[in-house]
């Protein structure tokens, strides 16, 4: 099938080159034109495991382009993946979203064109895509032919650091729509992973456990807050073991124990249950926050939404809190953090943990080295101004650190030889704050730990 897709964020990318590996023919949009130049001399702009190999693979039934009249005439099915930034109140800004609609509608010829939202947009938003469609249409002068189209929605699951695994492999896929044909047509786009007839790559092999892949059609607006009640959820889930944590941590519980011991129960499961530092990233704080900023226009609280909120942001100020409970005085303490991106295998850096911990920090007086395997060099671009002083090795982070703080759970930082880094710290102290490293080991190694419970 033809297909043209709007954005070419982690999500529109990773998107288009799937469907291009799945053999369509994909056409990728961007206003931004360097991204395009740079993506046609097949440089990829963000950091994906393996997002490289497949867009190489996937290259022949690729195309990039700035320009819709190249991009939309031909094609049957339209995705639209612009970013939908956070404004103030937590309603997400839908400038781009209104754009991308609008010039949909200037240039579709075909009778017939699906036009999804992959986008994370509020609930209602397929309407509004609709009459924004419908408005640019009738503005038109070259009205030949019938220009039929049908809004769907098809919300993203995949996250970052795995997002090609889970655009081939997904747990289910999603589309709403309330006109039959345009979920006939979106069936028709996803049988590939639905079905799972695809030659999986070699560096990307197929789970055992993956067979057919669930597909879901709904109505348009039970879509749309799939995708909210979805991060929500998973957000929640993620607050709720920090908040027994808390608990954990007065009475001398494990919380690494008890959050295994809870996800062996099948109807909890054993993912999202890590206790630390809390969520970061572009999606659940900015979800969250829309979904209650929706809530609220027709007069409904969330309290749970809201209280997931509330503890994620309380787990920074315990890492402040526990480094003044170790250290007594900060000012004039330098503190190391290990990891700048919010997880680990990404370099995205949108509320990550690590920028508001170290801005709490500087603000104590607290000198902050820090070091990450990929995300330094954005650190550097968008927060160099912080007076967080970047360091090329773990090992040059810890010298001469009154603490360390482990942020992100990077691979590289779980061998380190914590020994020899003991010996180069003020005070060999460091604060686990995603419960992923050894305490026997580093307590061997002369570390004194501690951890965000
Ligand atoms: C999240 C969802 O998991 C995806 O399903 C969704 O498609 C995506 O948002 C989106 O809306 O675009 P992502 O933000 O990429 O994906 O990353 P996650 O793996 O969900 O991690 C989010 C944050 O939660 C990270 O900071 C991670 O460190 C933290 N986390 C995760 C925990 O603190 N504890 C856990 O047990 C799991």
């Amino acid at each position: 099938m033809r297909v043209a897709i709007i954005g070419t964020g982690y999500v529109g990318l990773t998107t288009g080159v799937c469907l291009a590996f799945m053999g369509h023919t994909v056409s990728c949009l961007d206003s931004d034109e360097a991204k395009i130049k740079a993506l046609r001399e097949g440089k990829i702009p963000i950091y994906e495991p393996f997002l490289e190999e497949v867009f190489h693979e996937a290259l022949p039934q690729l195309n990039f382009t700035s320009s819709y009249s190249e991009a939309i005439p031909e094609a049957e099915v339209v995705f639209i993946a612009v970013g939908t930034p956070p404004t103030p109140s937590g309603a997400p800004n839908l400038e781009y979203l209104s754009q991308a609609a609008k010039s949909i509608g200037q240039h579709i010829t075909r009778d017939f064109v699906v036009v999804v939202n992959k986008s994370t947009v509020p609930i209602g938003s397929g309407n509004w895509v609709d009459s924004l469609l419908r408005e640019a249409i009738a503005g038109r002068t070259d009205k030949s032919g019938t220009l039929g189209f049908a809004v769907a929605s098809n919300p993203e699951f995949l996250r970052e650091g795995s997002a090609l695994h889970d655009s081939l492999y997904p747990d289910r896929i999603v589309i709403g729509a309330d006109e039959p044909r345009a979920l006939e047509v979106l069936y028709s786009l996803y049988r590939p992973i639905v079905d799972q007839t695809f030659t999986p790559p070699n560096y990307l092999p197929r789970p055992e456990t993956v067979g057919a892949v669930p597909l879901l059609s709904t109505d348009l607006a039970s879509a749309e807050l799939i995708k909210y009640a979805a991060n929500a959820f998973l957000a929640l889930k993620i607050s709720f073991i920090n908040e027994i944590g808390l608990v954990a941590e007065r009475v001398g519980a494990n919380i690494g124990e008890v959050g295994r011991g809870i996800g062996l129960d099948s109807r909890i499961g054993p993912r999202f249950l890590s206790a630390g530092i809390g969520w970061g990233g572009s999606c659940f704080g900015k979800d969250t926050a829309a979904l209650i900023a929706t809530a609220g226009e027709y007069g409904l609280h969330l309290p749970i939404v809201e209280a997931a909120k509330k503890i994620n942001s309380r787990q920074r100020d315990r890492v402040v809190e526990k480094l003044l409970n170790e250290l007594k005085i900060l000012k004039g303490r330098t503190v190391g953090l290990l990891g700048l991106a919010f997880k680990p295998n990404t370099d995205d850096l949108r509320e990550a943990p690590a920028i508001e911990i170290a801005q709490k920090l500087i603000d104590r007086g607290v000198r902050v080295k820090a070091h990450d395997p990929i995300a330094m060099e954005k650190f550097e671009q968008s927060y160099g101004k912080m007076g967080v002083v970047l360091c090329q090795s773990a090992e040059q982070v810890v010298e001469d650190c009154d603490a360390v703080v482990l942020v992100t759970e990077w691979n590289d930082y779980r061998d380190l030889d914590w020994e020899a880094l003991a010996k180069k710290m003020r005070s060999a102290l460091i604060l686990d704050g995603r419960h992923t490293l050894d305490k026997d080991k580093l307590m061997r190694a002369g570390m004194r730990y501690v951890s965000i419970s």
